[in-house]
This record gives structure tokens, sequence and C-alpha cells, in this order.
């Protein structure tokens, strides 16, 4: 059996229908209902919905042979696994906004809100700008409007919170997808499976996409 561990939600959604179009399951999304994991006998694969956030940490740890995480999240918690493909899902762009009026004061540290703290941080040394820095666990468009932080450093993908919030993006840091993880050991001692579900997954990427922001 090779665990396999998908963000629950729109995204784990796709991951898992891009598993099915490369052969590794048949089950329909709405037979699985509010279980938590689930078994596709035919390939040997097991599946279970974690939160987005916890998807490295499976795959990190062992719990998972493999599983399905956003860059951001990736980047965020610098995981210690193998990143094998880019699925071309799930895009956006790592962004620096401010409300419309803001102008920079580098007289000063920045005040960035942000759920992704330690990119936000490794972002702002690399362009040697002093942040003091305010972790925020969501909603973060409403930290400038409310004078909580000068900018947020956040996921743009429409770019519709954004406006609806009169925010702008005055920086782009990073582009984002959905990745394809797998744990360190799991590579070594499954190598020859692992390496037939790449191929077979690489073959059904949405390599062509791009992004709206
Ligand atoms: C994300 C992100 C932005 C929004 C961007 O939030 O933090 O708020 O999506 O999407 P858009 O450009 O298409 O408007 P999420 O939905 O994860 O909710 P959160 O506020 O709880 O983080």
């Amino acid at each position: 059996m090779i665990n396999v561990a998908l963000p629950k939600g729109r995204l784990g959604e796709k991951a898992y229908a891009m598993f099915c179009a490369a052969g590794y399951g048949s089950m329909d999304i709405g037979d699985i209902g509010r279980k938590l994991s689930f078994r596709d006998e035919k390939s040997g694969m097991n599946y279970f919905w974690v939160k987005p956030s916890d998807v490295a940490v499976y795959v990190e740890r062992g719990a998972a042979d493999m599983g399905i995480a956003g860059k951001d999240v990736l980047d965020e918690d610098g995981a210690d696994v193998y990143e094998l493909l880019d699925l071309g899902i799930g895009r956006c762009k790592m962004c620096v906004a401010a409300r419309k009026d803001f102008t920079d004061d580098p007289s000063r540290p920045l005040k960035v809100a942000s759920k992704f703290v330690h990119s936000a941080e490794r972002y702002y040394a690399s362009i040697g700008r002093r942040i003091a820095i305010i972790k925020l666990n969501g909603s973060v468009e409403l930290a400038p409007i409310l004078g909580l932080s000068d900018v947020i450093f956040d996921i743009v993908e429409t770019g519709g919170t954004l406006k609806a919030n009169g925010l702008r993006v005055i920086a782009e840091v990073s582009d984002i997808s959905a990745r394809f993880v797998v744990n360190k050991a799991a590579y070594k001692f499954k190598s020859a499976e692992i390496a037939r579900i790449t191929e077979k997954l690489n073959g059904v990427c949405e390599h062509d996409k791009t992004c709206c922001v």
C-alpha cells in the first residue's frame, strides 16, 4: 500500500482527480462522504484528507509516503521532503499588498502582517528591509485597513479579495502551485512504485495554465 496525504478542500479534490486520471483511483468523491481516509484496492493506494498546512508534516514524518501540498506551505515550513512535480493546479502568487495610498518610509521597520511569517522574513532579509512581523491566521487583508500593519504578505489568486478591500499589489514575490511531494525514505525503499506514479501523474499535469494576477 502507498499512503497519500491530500489537502482537504477543492485543491485536494482536483489533485485526487489527477490521481484518478493517472490510473490510481476510481472512487467517486461523492461516495467518500465524511470519511477521512479511503482505499483504492485496485491500485493499492490509501488516501487520506488532512488540513492543507499539515500535508508536509505527514509526508516528512513518513505517516504518508507522498502528498500534495501548496508551494506556499512547503516554503513556509521548510519541509524536508522531495518535491518531484509541479502539478500546475492551485496556481497563485505570493505578493506584498498595501492600501492604495501607502508610501514606504524606509527610516522605520515596515509592519508586515502574514500567515507566512518565515517566508516574509526571508523575503525582506533578501532585499535588506527591516520589518516588524505580525502573525495572523486569516483575513489578513483587514490588517492594513485597520492600521495593524503597513502591508500584507499573502497569496493572491484572482485578486478579488484585494480589490474588494481597496488594496493593491506592490510586489510579486514568487509563483505558487500544488506540488507532488514524497517522503525521503519511501523514495528510496519504494522507488519503483514512486517512479511509476510520478511518471503517470506528470502525464496529467496542467503545465500550460497561467496565473491571472
Ligand atoms: C486566501 C488568501 C487571500 C485570498 C486570495 O485566503 O489569504 O485572502 O485567498 O484569493 P483571491 O485573490 O482569489 O481573492 P483564504 O481563502 O485561504 O482564507 P483566509 O483568509 O482564511 O486565509
